[in-house]
């Protein structure tokens, strides 16, 4: 998607995203937010949203979140003042494409339900390599194309509403493995109907 096409679908999203998209993907925040905070130290969540994995972060992570979409990040914003989250340090609205931290800067990253919805997520990726420390751990999580069967013929179907819907039915996994810093070390899907993918990458050290 176009970044102006982002824009526009996330004003449009975020009054309703916590009780629609959101409510039906809370599993792979959960296991992503746990693995995360088991690691501790700081974690860069790119595309944050509304901010729904914030509150599933435990006390040993400092989470500082990035998006693009204002709308999105206001309601973060909000669930960070309502429920006093003190290890978010700070959210910032930013393009994925060109993150304003230095190389190095951050312990692990986190990207949720965003790299089909970005544009150029190769950029994105390359990005996270760079302000990832060596040995430092990448969880992604995403909706993947199917090679097969009537699931993957309804994502190509829905593959050219991708600016209504917010996001690329028909994303390619491949698009996300092309970074050489960034090893895959574990991928597995998620419960509901493995609709999701977990996939945990480990920088070179
Ligand atoms: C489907 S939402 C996922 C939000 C959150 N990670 C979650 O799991 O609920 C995708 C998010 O990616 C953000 N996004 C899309 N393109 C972006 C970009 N280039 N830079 C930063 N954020 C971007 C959107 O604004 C939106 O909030």
């Amino acid at each position: 998607m176009e970044l102006q096409a982002v824009e526009k679908s996330y004003a449009r999203w975020a009054p309703v995203y916590d009780r629609t998209f959101g409510a039906v993907t809370d599993v792979g925040r959960r296991r992503a937010t746990s693995l995360l905070s088991e690691l501790g130290g700081s974690v860069l969540e790119v595309g944050v949203g509304t901010g729904l994995a914030l509150r599933h972060y435990g006390p040993r992570v400092a989470v500082t979140g990035v998006d693009y979409s204002e709308e999105m990040l206001a309601k973060a914003r909000a669930k960070v003042a309502e429920d006093g989250l003190t290890n978010v340090v700070s959210l910032r609205r930013m393009d994925a494409r060109e993150l304003d931290f230095s190389d190095e800067s951050f312990d692990h990253v986190a990207c949720m339900h965003v790299v089909s919805v970005v544009p150029e997520p190769e950029r994105v990726m390359a990005e996270i390599a760079r302000v990832v420390r060596p040995g430092g751990t990448v969880v992604v999580v995403n909706h993947f194309q199917r090679a097969r069967g009537a699931l993957a013929v309804a994502e190509r179907m829905a593959a050219p509403l991708a600016d209504l819907l917010g996001w690329h039915s028909d994303f390619d996994r491949r698009r996300v493995l092309g970074e050489a810093r960034l090893r895959l070390v574990e991928e597995r899907t998620l419960p509901p109907l493995g609709m999701m993918t977990l996939m945990r990458l480990v920088k070179a050290g």
